[in-house]
């Protein structure tokens, strides 16, 4: 079988990028191997988001430019569009792109090679925008690209929550979870080849109810804690929580499942709890409060991070005022802002809009303040040992990079053997996008 170059664009979030992997795993079987530039290349992927703002006249810009490619190969590259935007739009993008070859929703990449076959022999382009009722788990080969120390764990798909500004329920589907037994299988297979580290990955995954390799369910808590005995894996995460799903046992996994992170993504939107209802959140500001509160009980030196909307609809300077109250409140580590886009079919689009000009007016006010707990969380850390796990070269010689356990990038002076392992650092400086630190030499005990 001859080898064919694979070039996958990944746009988006982290269950995108491991999307794009297994995409990539499913293709291995007919000659495809990965290829970093699309110049060449046999088969492009554009993998997209729908989350916000102009996604399908991105992808369409995108279309334009990899048409080229196709064109240079005398027509004979495939192109796909896969992810979110392919799943909403995908008859339009046959009717405004008809070079494009296959068009397949985030359901049904375990069909890729029998696409590739159908749009290698048919005339017109395959369309595969299913909701099928296998999982595309269950049917991609075993064996994954290995994904180097910290690696993605896809556990969970989809939502059922429809907060009114969100297509993820649309595009994604209802929520549904992987069985404990393929996950914890899947987690040695990634120890085994190097991971150190796994992110556990869903939309909302703390709503994780799999079954249970004795006939019942778990959830996340139980499935952390198996997870954690794991030889050889040094850290674990999960993202992206809902308020929600944040229940008591997983608060008691964070104060006592050691390789658990002390870093959290918790998304809170809001805080007003006017908006918070109008955004069909089901939680109030001082519900999250109190989840973050027993979070911090449980595990003192917690870091957040979280989401937020400005100018959802209905949204007045007063709930804006709340917002900015509850970031004060909690202290952020780091956070992600974004301005209410109207996402067509999703409740909130029909709603009276905010204008834009006062949208990017809050988005300012909100970031300029995110950026200053961002920054003094990071100068709060210089002067403090902790642990940084390695995971490769660094931009100078003589550097390597990694992740502190609260997620930031951080360099040393150091050999390239600490690359894979977990050593422990002292901060020296706190710069503008990472931590610099030296290693801490550690002393061998003598008995
Ligand atoms: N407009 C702006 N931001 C949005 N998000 C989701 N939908 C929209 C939208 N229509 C943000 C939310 C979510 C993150 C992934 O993207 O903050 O948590
Ligand atoms: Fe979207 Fe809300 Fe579901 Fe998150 S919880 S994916 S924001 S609908």
């Amino acid at each position: 079988m001859s080898t064919k170059l694979l070039h996958v664009i990944t746009w988006g979030c982290q269950m995108n990028v491991y999307d794009s992997a297994r995409m990539g795993d499913a293709l291995a079987p007919l000659g495809y191997v990965p290829a970093p530039k699309p110049e060449g290349a046999d088969m492009i992927i554009l993998n997209t988001c729908h989350i916000r703002e102009k996604a399908a006249e991105k992808v369409f810009s995108e279309l334009g430019r990899l048409r080229a490619y196709k064109e240079a190969s005398g027509g004979r590259m495939i192109l796909a569009v896969a992810g979110c935007v392919a799943q909403a739009e995908g008859a339009e993008i046959l009717a405004r792109a008809p070079y494009v070859d296959i068009v397949l929703g985030p359901q049904t990449y375990h069909r890729l090679p029998e696409m590739v076959a159908r749009a290698t022999r048919a005339a017109g382009a395959v369309i595969d925008t299913d909701f099928p009722p296998e999982s595309k788990f269950d049917y991609l080969p075993e064996q994954a690209t290995p994904q180097g120390i910290s690696a993605f764990l896809t556990i969970q798909e989809g939502c059922d929550k429809f907060c009114s500004f969100c297509v993820v329920p649309y595009t994604r589907g209802a929520e549904s979870s992987r069985p404990a037994r393929a996950v914890l299988a899947e987690a040695r297979r990634l120890v085994a080849a190097g991971a150190r580290e796994i992110t556990l990955l869903g939309q909302n995954v703390n709503a994780w109810r799999g079954e249970a390799p004795d006939g019942g369910f778990w959830g996340l808590a139980r499935l952390v804690r198996e997870l954690a005995e794991i030889q050889g894996l040094l850290r674990l995460r999960y993202t992206t929580s809902h308020p929600r799903d944040m229940d008591a046992s997983l608060v008691a996994a964070h104060k006592d499942v050691s390789i658990l992170m002390p870093y959290l993504h918790l998304p809170v939107q809001s805080g007003s709890d006017r908006i918070l209802r109008l955004m069909n959140r089901k939680h109030t500001a001082s519900d999250y409060l109190r989840i973050v509160t027993r979070l911090r009980e449980a595990r003192p030196d917690l870091a957040l991070s979280s989401d937020f909307i400005v100018g959802h609809p209905g949204e007045t300077d007063g709930d804006f005022a709340a917002t900015l109250e509850l970031v004060r409140h909690v202290g952020y580590a780091q956070a992600y802002s974004f301005k209410y886009s109207p996402r067509p079919g999703t409740p909130a689009a029909s709603m009276k809009q905010v204008p834009e000009t006062e949208k990017d007016r809050r988005l300012q006010e909100l970031q300029a303040l995110l950026r200053e707990q961002q920054s003094q969380f990071n100068r709060s850390c210089v002067g403090e040992s902790m642990s940084v796990l390695f995971t490769g070269p660094g931009r100078h010689p003589g550097q390597i990079v990694g992740r502190s356990p609260f997620l930031q990038a951080v360099h040393i002076s150091g050999p390239e053997g600490l690359i894979g392992t977990e050593a422990p650092v002292k901060i020296t400086a706190s710069l503008p996008n990472s931590l610099a630190a030296t290693p801490i030499t550690q002393e061998l005990a003598c008995t």
